[in-house]
């Protein structure tokens, strides 16, 4: 029954970025047809709650393989789909709270099974998508809850990347600053509630520091003398790092932002240089293990990682010096990017499906 859920679960996740990606094309300015009139307000909640929560959901529910945690993605998938057609009042964010609560039981559930640092990182991630969610459903805008979504994106791949920092035994004293730029990070968080310029600040203050340490300790840094997917996954991992380091800083000079270039700078310096940066790296090893199928691989994957680079790189020059065609144009190549390498990896890993299907038959 749950392996049934996984086709289309991934289905809507896929659906819900595109319709995500449309939405930041309408609001970047593109005069695209907007069927949907509130489609594009809700182009933040879908890309991180709707795409991202259910395929991070779907891939815990498969690896823990118990059927209630697809109750999870199943949720956010269902909040997805009510945002983008504006149906059920506040029901589409009610979905996403009930589907971020059942990821923070997943990993109450891993803490208890296995108690590490790392399994208390991805944990405080989830909780802090569950606040983040809790105030958005509570009514606060977008722009004071935002910082709370990337938390939760930061943590999860921050506790992944320490899960595999185990294989270099990393010593007690960079294990301690570690946890001290995590504490800092969650102290900004809950000092953004009363004082959100400075708790936004001292926020980019950890992230800069975070993608330092990532950048000096993970083992990305020896990966990537090893040839094909091991070299690419380390290249993407190591370009995530220095955008955590960018949006650091731009964070840590801009303060809180509530809409406008330097908030959009700042956001996407996250969202598509970091995370999308991890989403590239991770996603040969983990679209299949949803599937069931087998690591994919193609060194025209570079295609993709270069255009997402180079066009983020133009987008933020953009916002920061406001040219507004390189602003239209860089948003678009970043659309086609992410279109492309997530379109060409699920028709390599049907492909991989259907052979598997046809061997062992
Ligand atoms: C495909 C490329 C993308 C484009 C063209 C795009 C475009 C935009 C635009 C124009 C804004 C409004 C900024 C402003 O207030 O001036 C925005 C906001 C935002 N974007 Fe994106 N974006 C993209 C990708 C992403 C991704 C991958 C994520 C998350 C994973 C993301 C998350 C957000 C969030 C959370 C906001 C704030 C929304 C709000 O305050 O209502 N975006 N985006």
């Amino acid at each position: 029954m749950t392996n049934r859920l996984r086709y289309p679960l991934l289905a809507v996740s896929l659906l819900i970025l595109f319709a995500a990606i449309w939405a930041g094309m309408v609001r970047l300015g593109w005069r695209w047809p907007v069927l949907l009139p509130a489609l594009p307000l809700s182009h933040g909640p879908l890309m991180v709650s709707g795409f991202l929560g259910t395929l991070i959901g779907l891939e815990r529910a498969v690896a823990l393989g118990v059927r209630w945690a697809y109750l999870g993605p199943l949720a956010t998938a269902l909040g997805g789909i009510l945002l983008i057609f504006s149906l059920g009042g506040s029901l589409g964010a009610l979905l996403i709270v009930f589907g971020s609560f059942i990821m923070l039981l997943i990993f109450a559930f891993i803490v208890r099974r296995h108690l590490a640092s790392y399994t208390i990182t991805m944990a405080l991630g989830a909780l802090v998508w569950l606040i983040g969610n809790l105030l958005w459903l509570s009514g606060w805008p977008i722009y004071r809850v935002v910082l709370w979504w990337a938390g939760f994106l930061i943590l999860t791949i921050a506790g992944e990347r320490l899960e595999l920092g185990r294989l270099l035994s990393l010593s007690r004293v960079v294990m301690n600053a570690f946890i001290f730029i995590i504490a800092v990070f969650l102290a900004a968080l809950l000092i953004s509630l009363p004082l959100p310029d400075a708790g936004t600040r001292l926020a980019g203050l950890a992230m800069f520091a975070l993608a330092i340490w990532l950048l000096r300790y993970d083992i990305a840094r020896r990966t990537i003398r090893k040839p094909g997917l091991p070299r690419y996954t380390a290249i993407c991992l190591l370009l995530g790092y220095f955008w955590l380091a960018v949006a650091g800083i731009l964070i840590l000079g801009f303060g809180q932002m509530t809409a406008g270039l330097r908030y959009d700078a700042y956001l996407h310096a996250i969202f598509l240089g970091f995370v999308f940066s991890m989403l590239f790296a991770h996603a040969p090893i983990i679209f299949p293990a949803v599937l069931g199928s087998q690591v994919v691989y193609n060194p025209f994957f570079y295609v993709f990682l270069i255009t997402l680079q180079v066009s983020l790189i133009g987008r933020i020059l953009a916002d920061l010096t406001g040219l507004w065609q390189l602003r239209l144009w860089t948003g678009l190549l970043n659309g086609i990017a992410l279109t492309l390498f997530i379109g060409t990896m699920m028709i390599m890993v049907v492909r991989g499906l259907k052979v598997e299907g046809r061997s062992s038959a």
